[in-house]
């Protein structure tokens, strides 16, 4: 983990309870210090080993990109990706995505991507999916006017959950594909750990994009 604090910039839980620390504790990013420039943010939460991630940033060098995942092991796999490649616009938050706010500005982030979140189909853990309303309130503090979420899935009752969430939580689907390998999307996507996974079992993959209003 020592190794990876160049791009670490917040990691564990401020408070035992994600609640209070989602409500008082404060340790927002100054983004031009972080990245040395006032290049656009972009964030993608669970970012899993980071290929996403390291890929889209290599390609947008004119952008900067923060990543959040909660599983420690999992998020040194993305850090010592973006160090071993020196991929210079890439930072790291091991933190539970419940307390984004705590660390970034608000109305700061142009576009945030969910890619494979887990569907959670249990009616008990709705509130756990990342975008139930929960979720969908805390993305609208943090995404500047007229943000961006990108949606990618396996799973056709976590995207149909979402649309429906999308709508009611005031965002806008201007694009959807329930098929995207085979759609005009597919040019240009990047295939994550998970999409390669499912997709190499014949499952269709789920996109969608939602401004907010
Ligand atoms: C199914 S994996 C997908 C990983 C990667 N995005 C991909 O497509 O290969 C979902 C990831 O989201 C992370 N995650 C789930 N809930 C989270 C939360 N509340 N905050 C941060 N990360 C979360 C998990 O630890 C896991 O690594």
């Amino acid at each position: 983990m020592e190794r990876c604090a160049p791009v670490l910039v917040a990691r564990g839980r401020p408070c035992l309870n994600l609640k209070e620390a989602a409500e008082n504790f404060r340790a927002i990013l100054d983004f031009q210090t972080l990245f040395g420039n006032r290049n656009p943010v972009e964030l993608e939460v669970g970012c899993g080993n980071g290929y996403f991630i390291a890929e889209l940033a290599k390609r947008h060098p004119e952008t900067n990109f923060l990543a959040v995942e909660l599983c420690t092991n999992v998020i040194l796999t993305a850090m010592e990706r973006v160090l071993r490649e020196e991929i210079p616009n890439v930072r790291f938050l091991n933190i539970p995505a419940e307390i984004l706010a705590c660390y970034i500005p608000d109305r700061s982030i142009r576009k945030i991507y969910l890619n494979f979140s887990t569907p959670l189909p249990e009616p008990n853990r709705e509130k756990q999916r990342l975008t139930s309303s929960r979720f969908l309130s805390i993305y609208k503090k943090l995404l500047a006017d007229g943000g961006v979420i990108e949606q990618k899935t396996d799973s056709a009752f976590f995207f149909e959950y979402s649309l429906n969430s999308f709508g009611e939580n005031g965002f806008a689907v201007t694009e959807i594909s329930r098929d995207l390998h085979r759609s005009k999307w597919a040019e240009g996507n990047i295939v994550t750990e998970y999409e390669q996974n499912f997709s190499s079992k014949g499952m269709p993959i789920y996109f969608a994009r939602a401004v907010l209003l």
